[in-house]
């Protein structure tokens, strides 16, 4: 099994050298617990498997994986830099350590406001149509301004309809037809275009899309290459790469993975006849997925026309299980190993009958008050979660040496009053 599981001698889960249990005895649950070693192990496994066969390579973590801030200071650390989606994850990248230059900003549907204020950051764009293109001309002097345009490479994959990003049904990029008219367009109002960008989507396991999406790519880039005389800086092939979420999942074999990849990249540098640009790719799951899980305690064990083990947890805290269908890998931290006995219903506490964790899920017999560890939740976990049902967030504990350190309180009922008046006339 490929999943990110240890086991201490109690037979509790181990987090980065810290029991599960008392984690949750200690502070609570719902709580996401985040393994610091783990992000940093992740980083330099990508890292080292792309530079190895292309030193010019530099990793852009897409930061709406998890934008805790100990996660983001981490990676800041490890030299990485960042992908952002939305002017607010360029203000929390700038406060966390990374400077304009290490911040690419991917934005789609952006208003002129917000194209004005992530240039004023010092952040490189990545321009999504060419109304964004003319729009941010009317808000900056583009002299000098570096910019680059996503192209929908017509390639796409993921683990679910709403996470894959190419193709004729994406709302992404600019078509590959006019890339070589809006890198024209950019140069005669002034820009400096610099880079191309694409993503194809999002949990991918399989290399065989990523091939074609760097082929696709490098084409429209070598194009524009020619044609719009561009020399490239960078080149962009996004995020997207897979992590395990069942036990059935086998990890990809990102030393392979980079290889093939580069190797496509330098063929297609060759037949443009481009120079050297910088490689960028843009993991958000692969880096924080499997470094956190979400801990959350039984407190219902139901037999009605199904059995339905209840937690004190629901899709407020993580949304993935109900929005996409995902499967999380659930275990029983203070019982790590006792055998499957029967077949459950995993349920959250949110009024709606979507609300499952799990269904059909083989577990171990288990009773009100066990702790179960959701796991794989670190990418798109927290960054998803709600008040939804008025159910306060959880908090966050980063373990680093079998230390554990708060790294987000916990949300009091004070919180749910935030930024709400209640006019005189209805007080
Ligand atoms: C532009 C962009 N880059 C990178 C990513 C990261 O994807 P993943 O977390 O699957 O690596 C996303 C996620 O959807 C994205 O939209």
């Amino acid at each position: 099994m490929d999943l990110n599981i240890k086991i201490n001698d109690n037979d509790h889960l181990d987090i980065g050298g810290a029991d599960a249990v008392e984690i949750a005895d200690k502070y609570g649950t719902p709580v996401y617990v985040i393994d610091e070693d783990r992000i940093r192990e992740n980083y330099n496994r990508f890292y080292s498997a792309f530079s190895r066969y292309y030193p010019k390579f530099k990793v852009f973590y897409a930061c709406k994986a998890n934008t805790n801030f100990a996660v983001m200071k981490i990676l800041e650390q490890e030299g990485c830099c960042i992908d952002a989606v939305s002017p607010g994850e360029v203000y929390i990248s700038k406060k966390m350590g990374f400077s304009g230059d290490r911040i690419l900003f991917t934005g789609n549907n952006v208003t002129n406001d917000e194209l004005k204020f992530v240039v004023d950051q010092g952040a490189v764009v990545n321009l999504d149509s060419i109304s964004a293109l003319n729009r941010l001309a009317e808000e900056v002097n583009p002299d000098g301004i570096k910019i680059s345009f996503r192209v929908n490479p017509m390639v796409g994959a993921g683990h679910h309809d709403h996470c894959i990003t190419g193709g004729v049904m994406s709302k992404f990029g600019i078509m590959d037809v006019e890339a070589v008219e809006a890198y024209e367009l950019a140069k005669d109002l002034g820009f400096e275009p610099i880079g191309m960008h694409s993503h194809i989507g999002s949990g991918i396991l399989d290399p065989e899309p990523f091939k074609l999406a760097i082929e696709s790519t490098m084409d429209i880039a070598g194009k524009v290459h020619q044609d719009a005389k561009i020399d490239f800086e960078f080149i962009d092939f996004g995020g997207g790469v897979g992590i395990p979420y069942t036990p059935d999942e086998k990890v990809l074999d990102i030393n392979k993975f980079a290889q093939e990849n580069v190797n496509l990249f330098k063929e297609k540098l060759k037949e443009y006849d481009m120079s050297q640009p910088t490689m960028y790719l843009e993991p958000g799951r692969y880096l924080v997925g499997d470094a956190s899980v979400l801990l959350v305690r039984i407190n219902s064990v139901k037999q009605s026309y199904r059995k339905f083990i209840g937690v004190d947890a629901g899709f407020n805290t993580l949304l993935r299980p109900t929005m996409y269908d995902s499967y999380h890998h659930i275990v029983v931290a203070n019982k790590m190993n006792e055998p499957e006995t029967q077949t459950v219903d995993i349920a959250g506490n949110i009024c709606e009958s979507g609300d499952l964790f799990a269904r059909d899920r083989k577990m171990p017999n288990v009773e009100e008050g066990d702790l179960l560890a959701i796991l794989n939740a670190g990418a798109y976990g927290f960054t998803m979660s709600s008040n939804y049902n008025s159910r306060l967030k959880t908090p966050e504990i980063l373990v680093h040496n079998g230390k554990c350190h708060v790294v987000r309180e916990k949300e009091t009922f004070e919180d749910l009053f935030n930024k709400q008046h209640i006019p005189e006339h209805l007080q």
